[in-house]
């Protein structure tokens, strides 16, 4: 299996990203760790505490991160993901305790520690984790196999009319993280809003039976309402799942190979994400960006994932 180390806000989606990577065994997950976004740094760490006793994690370390950008004001999105930032379910109390590392710490440890080439990272939030550890530790960068992201857009936004959450609320992070030189791939919203859980992909999940599948299930409830009245869904997208889904089997998106970079400066475009398409692509170019995706297929690993955990 790949080891992944999974650096995240949870977030409805979030959370779901957790029980794919729980679940699908082709996957070892070997550490979560938070950074604000969804809701403030507590909030999102408590969530995913919460997240791993709904679905049985145990034995492996939670830690806390970043609880502001590196340089702007911290922005949340209760919106989306309500006061909580994971409304809907109801959140269980915690069984694990958070490790007393924090989240860079940890990241910089797992990629140090384990065999070169064998760590993936899976950053489903904003990137300030991701960018303090690079910095911290330069070695992570050759050391890694790969960064697998969900954030950006490369044809349009979804927080300003050309960026997207988790790199607009920080994009200084983020322009660290894609012009390090270790291989990159971006999974934008461009891609996510093709998974999307329509009313079919609910009933499978509802015909589950198990409580993971249920807390599923009133997640998916709570973040389609929000998705209808604030952004105009039919059904939510479920970003933050592809980027795990890309690691257990990259066949079912399509890639380019582009430099991708991160606008700092520009009064409406602060928080793009640009890939440069003109071809050929530099030899020297590590990114590459998703620009299709098998959504059948997508669900089909997310569905298996949740029978496969069962009742913890
Ligand atoms: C991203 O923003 C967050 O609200 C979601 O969890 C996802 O990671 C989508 O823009
Ligand atoms: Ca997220």
């Amino acid at each position: 299996p790949q080891k992944i180390l999974l650096d995240c806000d949870p977030g409805h989606d979030d959370a779901i990203a957790m029980l794919l990577a729980h679940g699908n065994p082709e996957i070892d997950l070997v550490a979560v760790t938070t950074v604000m976004g969804n809701q403030t740094l507590e909030k999102v760490t408590r969530n995913a505490l919460s997240v791993a006793r709904v679905a049985g994690i145990t034995g492996i370390p939670f830690a806390a991160g970043s609880a502001r950008p590196l340089v702007r004001e911290i922005e949340t999105a209760p919106t989306i993901h309500g006061e909580s930032g994971l409304d809907g379910p109801e959140l269980p109390e915690p069984l694990l305790e958070l490790d007393s590392r924090n989240a860079v710490e940890l990241i910089i440890e797992t990629i140090m520690t384990n065999e070169p080439g064998t760590i993936t990272l899976v950053p489903t939030g904003a990137l300030t984790n991701i960018a303090l550890a690079a910095r911290m530790e330069p070695r992570i960068v050759e050391r890694v196999k790969e960064v697998v992201l969900m954030g950006g857009g490369t044809n349009f936004g979804n927080w300003s009319a050309t960026a997207e959450f988790n790199i607009v609320i920080d994009p200084e992070a983020a322009h660290i993280v894609f012009n390090e030189a270790w291989p990159l791939t971006q999974i934008p919203i461009d891609v996510t809003h093709e998974a999307l859980a329509t009313p079919d992909v609910v009933e499978r999940f509802t015909a589950i039976g198990t409580a993971p599948a249920r807390f599923v299930v009133e997640l998916l409830d709570f973040f389609g309402s929000t998705y209808r009245e604030v952004q105009g869904f039919d059904a939510p997208p479920v970003h933050d799942p592809c980027a795990v889904a890309y690691v257990i089997d990259p066949s079912i998106f399509t890639v380019r190979r582009a430099p991708i970079t991160v606008e700092l400066v520009g009064t409406l475009t602060a928080g793009m994400t640009v890939a440069d398409f003109r071809a050929p692509a530099p030899a020297d170019c590590t990114t590459q960006v998703a620009i299709g995706i098998d959504t059948p297929r997508f669900w089909d690993l997310v569905v298996d994932a949740v029978e496969r955990i069962g009742d913890p």
